[in-house]
């Protein structure tokens, strides 16, 4: 790997991460600035994503990752990227004989057509450059399935298939494609399950780990500095699961 970045930096790649103001995408994004990454945080909330910019020098964007072109703007006018993390999300909590078409559009939308949106406006700029980096934030209740989270689970499968298939279409212009796959992360996404749902819900979600307890959002930032940086080029089309154990099931 003659000219590799050192292990763990990112100096001078552009990232792109959705979902980026607080949770996860927040941990993945002071992850990355860290690492030496000039980081593009977009959020719904341009509040919280203003702040956390402002202190780990990043850039922010107000976008709804749902709304395909706006996406597009966003990301040609802060762009271009060797790096996009798709993260920005949002969870179901109802049994499917519940839900409404309404409901799934909005799960569909935030959850899967979101992460064609930004690959799709990040690919060509990768393409030229030969270097791309695409990640893209799944769940185990996509290769699980989940009770209450039937479409939840529906997006984060194909999220999983779409990694792979980005993955086998970019491979020549050496651009890998991942996915990862958290457990329950201690995250305001799961605090409000849980306040929603009660104790019973955590000891269900740390249950199913096998290491009995929840993980924290540096534990996905990890693994997604890992796959961004150059010692991960040979590692493609993978689902990475960051859940305690929670993936090989029983
Ligand atoms: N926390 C968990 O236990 C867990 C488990 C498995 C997978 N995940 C996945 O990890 C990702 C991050 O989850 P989290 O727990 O950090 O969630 P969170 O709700 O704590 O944070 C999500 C962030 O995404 C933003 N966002 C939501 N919809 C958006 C939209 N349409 N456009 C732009 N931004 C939007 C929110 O404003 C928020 O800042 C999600 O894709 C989620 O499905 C989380």
């Amino acid at each position: 790997m003659a000219g590799a970045l050192p292990f763990g930096r990112l100096d001078g790649r552009r990232a792109f991460v959705s979902g980026g103001a607080r949770g996860i995408g927040a941990a993945i994004a002071r992850g990355f600035a860290g690492a030496g990454a000039r980081v593009v945080l977009a959020d719904l909330d341009v509040a919280a994503a203003s702040a956390l910019a402002h202190e780990i020098n990043a850039v922010a964007a107000g976008l709804d990752v749902s709304d395909v072109t706006a996406v597009q703007a966003v990301m040609t006018r802060d762009g271009p990227f060797d790096i996009v993390v798709n993260n920005a999300g949002i969870d179901q909590h109802a049994f499917f004989t519940d839900t409404t078409p309404e409901d799934w559009a909005r799960l569909i939308a935030v959850n899967l057509t979101s992460v064609l949106a930004c690959t799709q406006a990040a690919l060509p700029a990768m393409q030229a450059a030969r270097f791309g980096r695409v990640i893209n934030i799944t769940s185990e209740a996509g290769r699980l399935g989940s009770r209450g989270g039937a479409v939840y689970s529906a997006a984060k499968g194909g999220v999983i298939a779409f990694t792979k298939s980005i993955a086998r279409e970019n491979a020549r212009y050496c651009i890998t494609a991942n996915a990862i796959a958290p457990g329950p992360i201690r995250t305001p996404m799961l605090e409000q399950a849980v306040a929603a749902g009660g104790d019973r819900i955590l000891q269900a979600m740390t249950g199913a780990t096998l290491l009995g307890r929840l993980g924290e959002p540096e534990e996905i930032a990890a693994a997604a500095l890992f796959l961004a940086s150059d010692q991960a080029a040979y590692i493609t089309g993978e689902t990475l699961g960051v859940s305690g154990g929670m993936g090989i099931g029983g």
